[in-house]
């Protein structure tokens, strides 16, 4: 037998693993490296996080990335050489990290990569009807295991796809396992370039769960600041936002997409967010004359407001719920006060409280996604369940890389 199967066959079996689960969201801020050791599997899984950072990405990486990202026309050559690129780039980031945390690639079990999104294209976003819904991550696998020796567990939205999904959110799946409780009906909303919230009902039926896109967490105020603000990446601590007045009509204007009459669950990325979608929103309601302050103010209005509707309606028959967030929107206090506003009756809580770090809860999710896919019954378990009504059948997730 090949070793790896071996190996591979002995991790399955294992009580607990060491996985190190890799994040890169849309918001191109860095590479959420977080070292997990993960106990159990399915339901009885738990999580411990050992060691995490976040690798700041250099300038040189973003513009690499936005040089193809969500643009639909870009150069072939490049988008082949960046897929082996980042998938060496993000190795090398693992191998720093092992060297600062003094720990052996040898001591890890596996890693869990979720990749770079370039494109995300549901269905209803490209509206071609030969076509299934489709998403692109790159960052190859083979490259990630070769550079840290380690075996590697990546590209998991692709069977999500395959069996009919829209291969996102897939933080559903660790999120029922990791956070599901029996006392309380659970929201857990992160806020990264795009906002998605998983649904936990207290029934703990896995039928119930519901995991969706809202609409844009950080990446139009991000995109916004990038271009107005030399050098400046986000609105650190609103600081700008706070200056500025909401504008009523841009932000109707904002909010008139059919994106948010869609029912759920639904996906979306920086191909609808971006700021082509804010000019046309600004020509639609006269407001091309509104300061930057403004516009921004009214953009993180915009972001609040998306939230705090798609929870009020997942939340509508019940009594009563708590919300957990995460993701780099919690770090933006203007943002999170106009949703806590809205929530008289609810104190909006960190992941912190159900002791999981809100910026590494992401990459955990995906490290209990491999988890799944080494030795879980995976998501068949986790019921015709969460995926039922995304996906026909129930699939497992992510492909296995041998370092050699
Ligand atoms: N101090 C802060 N003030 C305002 N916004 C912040 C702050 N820290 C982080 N953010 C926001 O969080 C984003 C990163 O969020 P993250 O969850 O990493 O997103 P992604 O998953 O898309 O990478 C940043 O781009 C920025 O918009
Ligand atoms: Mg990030």
């Amino acid at each position: 037998m090949h070793k790896h199967i071996e190996e591979l066959h002995r991790l399955g079996s294992k009580s607990e693993r060491l996985i190190i689960g890799l994040m890169s969201g849309t918001s191109l801020d860095g590479l959420d490296v977080a070292l997990c050791r993960i106990a159990g599997q399915g339901p009885d899984t738990s999580v411990d996080i050992l060691n995490f950072e976040t690798v700041p990405y250099t300038s040189d990486y973003r513009e690499r990335v936005l040089s193809v990202f969500s643009i639909r026309n870009v150069d072939l050559q490049t988008v082949c050489l960046l897929n082996a690129w980042i998938g060496l780039h993000h190795g090398r980031t693992v191998n720093a990290c092992l060297d600062r945390w003094g720990i052996l690639a040898t001591d890890i079990d596996l890693i869990a990569s979720h990749g770079q999104t370039i494109y995300h294209c549901p269905k209803h976003l490209h509206q071609l009807p030969d076509y299934p819904s489709a998403t692109l991550q790159i960052g190859d696998g083979d490259h990630l295991a070769h550079t840290v020796g380690v075996i590697t567990c990546s590209d998991f939205r692709q069977k999500h796809l395959a069996a009919g999904g829209e291969g996102a959110p897939l933080a559903m799946y660790g999120d029922y396992l990791v956070f599901s409780s029996a006392n309380e009906n659970r929201v857990m909303l992160n806020i990264g370039g795009i906002a998605n919230l998983t649904w936990l009902p207290s029934s703990l039926n896995s039928k119930d769960v519901l995991s969706t896109d809202v609409g844009t967490g950080n990446t139009l105020m991000d995109a916004f600041i990038q271009q107005h603000y030399d050098g400046m990446l986000f609105d650190a601590d609103s600081e700008i936002a706070r200056k500025g007045t909401v504008s009523t009509a841009l932000l109707a204007a904002l909010k008139a997409h059919k994106f948010f009459s869609r029912g759920f669950p639904k996906t979306i990325g920086p191909e609808l967010f971006n700021l082509d979608y804010l000019d046309r929103a600004k020509q639609v309601s006269s407001t091309q004359a509104l300061s930057s302050e403004d516009q921004l103010a009214t953009l993180s209005q915009f972001s609040a407001d998306s939230i705090v509707q798609a929870i009020r309606n997942i939340t509508s028959q019940v009594d009563s719920f708590s919300i957990y967030s995460s993701g780099g929107g919690i770090h933006n206090p203007l943002l999170m006060d106009n949703i806590q506003q809205q929530f008289a009756e609810t104190v909006i809580q960190t992941t912190d409280a159900l002791n999981i770090d809100p910026d590494a809860k992401e990459a955990i999710v995906f490290a209990v996604l491999a988890n799944e896919c080494v030795a879980g019954k995976v998501v068949s378990e986790i019921g015709d369940a969460a995926i039922g009504a995304a996906v026909a059948r129930p699939v497992s997730m992510g492909k296995i890389s041998f370092p050699d």
